[in-house]
């Protein structure tokens, strides 16, 4: 049975009461909460109140760890190594009198689980809690032991840990997922059903745990006032307390309303970080370079909504880190991959896949993403990568062929778009592939005969996409600097015309991107549709980069002493040397919404071995021979320049991570 609370609700509702109560007239109001924790490592934010009666001008907050450690940070700059310390950022340096700002960070629990500090600093009492604080404190204990102690089975504060996060539990005629107080809560046979070590949290320990925080709670009035009712009563509670006091005072409280939808969901926004991600990348050497970006959280089997921290779990955790955006990718087609074998899905077309596709899959989907907490997220949906191209060029595929007819790509991508298009906070943008695909004339205009076409098919038309996303995540990089014009003369030949480009008159997504949504506007979509490009791996810096324009007067020696992708072939694309590409930001350039990195960095683009073990998540994931490095791209005749040693499509590659790093462009810091 569970005895660890991650998030409250009931519980921790009694105890917010009590805490915001506390906060008035005690210069001692700061409060810790674990927001998520999972396997190694967690996040927590720290609030902090001015409750000094007049303006604040800078804060900082000290705490210290017997085992934790943190990793990165938000909203603060966090400095020292246990001890760390926390100071304003500038911005967020004013307080006026109750006013409260939060920041967030994450950390490795390095062998632990996640702690709860005494914190220490200009705005949070330490060691000068008041007598008050104290008394309050303890009147905070006794009532959290009696909510505890009163509790039944059926009770409100009943809780179920589902994959790390808690939840409250449904009254007992709710199956499933439900609603209650405008909070989810999840049926106690659904809890029940999960296994070990999740599941029901145990009513016995519970009481026990409160019982603890009674007399911890006595016994440490003198540091802050509900950093140590945090710590005692566990991370469900502190979690809630933090919330709620925060709330109550917060400076950068989202708002509330009607949402307003934006015509851009990136600008002026804070992206969010996904902890799971970034713990990894911070575990690579140099990796804190890239760990505080934002990237996509893939849905890529119905079994990524739940797993792990969930979708659920990242959608909460955006709100924790007070993001306004959230971007997510829609990948779990019948047929998937149809033209390649690395990411093969769970769902066939002739097993059903298209009803599985619809209710198993984007219907909790849609229902996690309706959820009123998230009603002020920008929720960017990045629709089904390289699906719809491949019905452009890759119908000589059987697996394609089917995925063109009934039940197929344009039918499942036109239920996604009918069903998110509905939530208002929701922009899709449908992938595109990327200018060394879809680049060459009949290719383009077809592509956007079919794609535009399955797009206007859909209830809202043109107006359910908020635009296109291309090369996610190909290494095609954002232009050619040392070859500008691609109808230039060399040796008497146009440069498109070199063996590397094959007469296709895009080098580079930008231009590809700009004129894929000028055609889609004469098309009939709105001139409010925007691009987003993946520029996660497409840098192409590092110490083989050309650094001028070639003066060979041999056409295809001048274009590959020039060109900044070092590919053997621009069809190549698996694991390949690239590098870390412009970093995520919005309207990089005209009809551009952003920069995006949709594919995260150090997660592979499929297994380099034919005798591979299956992936228990994914047992359709095959070897692909683009994979191989030992093998030549039939197409082309070249190598593949797939790295070796690479893991199954999606996991985590250190190897290629390293490169991305070591060539990026434009350099990291
Ligand atoms: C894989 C997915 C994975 C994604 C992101 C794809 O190639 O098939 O399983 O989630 O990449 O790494």
């Amino acid at each position: 049975m569970i005895t660890t609370f991650k998030k409250g609700s009931g519980l921790s509702a009694v105890l917010g009461l009590a805490i915001a109560a506390a906060s008035h007239g005690a210069a001692a109001d700061c409060s810790y909460s674990i927001s998520n924790e999972w396997g190694s490592g967690y996040t927590a934010e720290i609030t902090v109140t001015n409750d000094t009666g007049s303006t604040v001008e800078g804060w900082d907050v000290s705490w210290q760890y017997n085992s934790n450690q943190v990793t990165n940070s938000w909203n603060a700059q966090v400095s020292g190594s246990n001890p760390y310390t926390a100071t304003d950022m500038g911005w967020n340096g004013t307080l006026q009198p109750g006013q409260s700002v939060s920041f967030g960070f994450q950390g490795s629990t390095n062998g632990g689980s996640a702690e709860q500090p005494t914190l220490e600093g200009s705005l949070c009492g330490g060691g000068t809690a008041s007598s008050s604080a104290s008394s309050v404190a303890s009147s905070v204990a006794s009532s959290v032991a009696s909510s505890v102690a009163s509790s039944t089975p059926s009770g409100v504060f009943l809780q179920c840990n589902w994959y790390g996060t808690v939840y409250s539990v449904c009254s007992d005629t709710q199956s499933g997922w439900g609603y209650e107080d405008g909070e989810s809560c999840v049926s106690r046979s659904a809890c029940e059903s999960q296994p070990e070590p999740y599941g029901l949290v145990d009513e016995d320990n519970s009481s026990s745990e409160a019982s603890s925080v009674a007399s911890s709670v006595s016994s440490s009035a003198s540091s802050a006032v509900s950093s140590s009712v945090s710590s005692a009563v566990s991370s469900s509670a502190s979690s809630a307390v933090s919330s709620t006091a925060s709330s109550a005072a917060s400076s950068s409280a989202p708002p509330t309303g009607d949402y307003q939808r934006v015509d851009n969901p990136f600008e002026g926004t804070q992206l969010y970080i996904d902890p799971v991600w970034s713990e990894k990348a911070m575990g690579e050497p140099g990796g804190e370079a890239i760990a505080n970006e934002n990237t996509a959280v893939w849905m890529d089997r119905r079994g990524a909504i739940t797993d792990g921290i969930g979708l659920k779990g990242h959608l909460d955790e955006a709100v924790n880190q007070g993001a306004d955006t959230f971007m997510f990718v829609v990948y779990n087609l019948p047929n998937r991959d149809c033209a390649a074998l690395a990411s093969n899905g769970e769902l066939r077309i002739s097993e059903n896949g298209f009803q599985i596709y619809q209710d198993e899959y984007i219907a909790p989907i849609k229902e996690l993403l309706s959820q009123p907490k998230y009603s002020n997220l920008h929720i960017v949906a990045i629709i089904e990568v390289d699906s719809l191209p491949n019905l452009v060029t890759n119908l000589d595929e059987p697996d394609c062929q089917e995925a063109n007819g009934p039940g197929g790509y344009a039918d499942g991508i036109q239920h996604a778009l009918n069903e998110l298009s509905d939530l208002p906070n929701v922009y899709s943008y449908v992938d595109i592939a990327h200018s060394g695909w879809l680049g060459w004339s009949d290719n383009f205009s077809e592509a956007v005969q079919l794609i535009g076409d399955t797009v206007k098919g859909t209830d809202k038309g043109v107006d359910s996409i908020a635009g296109y996303v291309t090369n996610s995540a190909n290494y095609t990089p954002l232009e050619e600097p040392y070859l500008p014009d691609p109808s230039l003369q060399v040796g008497g030949q146009p440069v498109r015309s070199a063996s590397f480009y094959e007469w296709n008159p895009y080098f580079g997504e930008l231009e590809f991107a700009q004129d894929w949504r000028d055609a889609m506007i004469q098309n009939g979509f709105p001139s409010d549709i925007g691009m987003l490009i993946d520029t996660g791996r497409n840098g192409w810096g590092g110490p083989d980069r050309p650094t001028g324009v070639s003066s060979s007067s041999d056409l295809d020696t001048y274009v590959d002493e020039s060109r900044v992708d070092r590919r053997h072939h621009r069809g190549n694309w698996c694991n390949q040397p690239g590098g870390v590409g412009e970093r995520p930001q919005a309207n990089p350039a005209p009809g551009i919404d952003a920069f995006v990195w949709v594919k995260p960095q150090g997660e592979s683009d499929g297994v380099s071995t034919a005798d591979f073990e299956q992936d228990p998540n994914d047992p359709a994931k095959q070897h692909d021979p683009m994979c191989s490095p030992d093998a030549n791209n039939e197409d082309a005749g070249v190598p593949t320049g797939a790295l070796p040693n690479a893991p199954h499509a999606g996991r985590w590659f250190p190897e290629a991570f390293n490169l991305l790093l070591d060539n990026a462009y434009p350099p990291l810091d």
